[in-house]
């Protein structure tokens, strides 16, 4: 039985540059993982498929997962005619911004790769990874990266701390064609050079604002964050609606945590750290 963690993915900063023809937006991005995200249980066997975790009845009713079509590509690409049973533990909430989706689909590929001993920067693994979607590459390479075209373009950045995360989720989900379809069309620049901390402060997230105008509660939600004593970044992940704030210190992200749960214990919160 292969086990691979599918941790979730924020963008510190994401910029979008100009709608291109095939109706993709051309961006920059800043892609970070936390430590904690849903996990893929993988072994050769009759083709089952099964869901746990808090948020895996939310996905029961869809057929044609990411995981699935991940494994059939994989399957027809590097292991023809062989079967796996799998098990997703759905603990990410579901179109909210943290790459649930396409972390699950980059796990499967990998645990698939250690399976039948495909090397893991193996490049047909990542044009697989691009066809599955945007943010499957970033998710397949599970690191600190610049992304650019449609964000699978990474190039691998160091120096971030492992900082704490807190990561809430307001419950509404948001979908990620119709964010980008209302952003305003103009072009705020690029992502600053130099340290990736420092550069994200310096940017932003231009889906925030089409985000919420979707979803209105973004704005309480970021407002809170903001405010939380400590608080290094808070900001809105990819198309929303979950938001992240960075601490310096782990307590601070702790109390900030309390207070989310305290003023609003519908919402999802996370408490976790920045991968190394
Ligand atoms: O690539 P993915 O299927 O995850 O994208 C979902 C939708 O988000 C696309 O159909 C498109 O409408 C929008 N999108 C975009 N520009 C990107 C990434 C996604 O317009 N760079």
């Amino acid at each position: 039985m292969i086990v691979e963690r599918a941790p979730a993915k924020l963008n510190l900063a994401l910029h979008v540059r100009h709608r291109r023809q095939d109706g993709y937006h051309e961006l920059e991005t800043l892609f970070t993982f936390v430590t904690d995200g849903d996990e893929i249980r993988l072994e050769e066997g009759a083709g089952s498929f099964r869901l746990t975790g808090p948020f895996g009845a939310r996905l029961a009713g869809e057929g044609d997962n990411l995981v699935l079509r991940a494994e059939r590509a994989f399957v027809n690409a590097f292991a023809p005619g062989r079967t796996h049973d799998i098990t997703l533990d759905k603990r990410l909430p579901v179109a909210s911004g943290i790459g649930g989706g396409s972390a699950d689909a980059a796990a499967t590929l990998r645990a698939l790769a250690r399976l039948h001993g495909v090397a893991l920067d193996e490049p047909r693994l990542f044009a697989i990874a691009d066809a599955l979607g945007s943010d499957v590459p970033a998710c397949l390479l599970g690191k600190t990266a610049l992304g650019t075209g449609r964000g699978e373009q990474l190039v691998p950045l160091a120096g971030l701390p492992p900082l704490p995360a807190l990561l809430v989720n307001p419950g509404v989900p948001v979908s990620t064609a119709a964010v980008f379809k209302a952003w305003d069309g103009v072009d705020r620049g690029p992502i600053a050079t130099g340290p990736v901390l420092e550069a994200a402060l310096a940017g932003r997230n231009d889906l925030e604002p089409p985000a919420r105008a979707l979803a209105p509660v973004i704005d309480t939600l970021i407002g809170q964050m903001a405010a939380a004593p400590g608080v290094l970044l808070a900001r809105m992940s990819g198309s929303g609606a979950t938001c992240f704030a960075l601490f310096e210190d782990a307590g601070r992200m702790r109390e900030a945590a309390q207070a989310v749960r305290t003023a609003q214990p519908e919402w999802w919160c996370l408490e976790t750290e920045l991968t190394r």
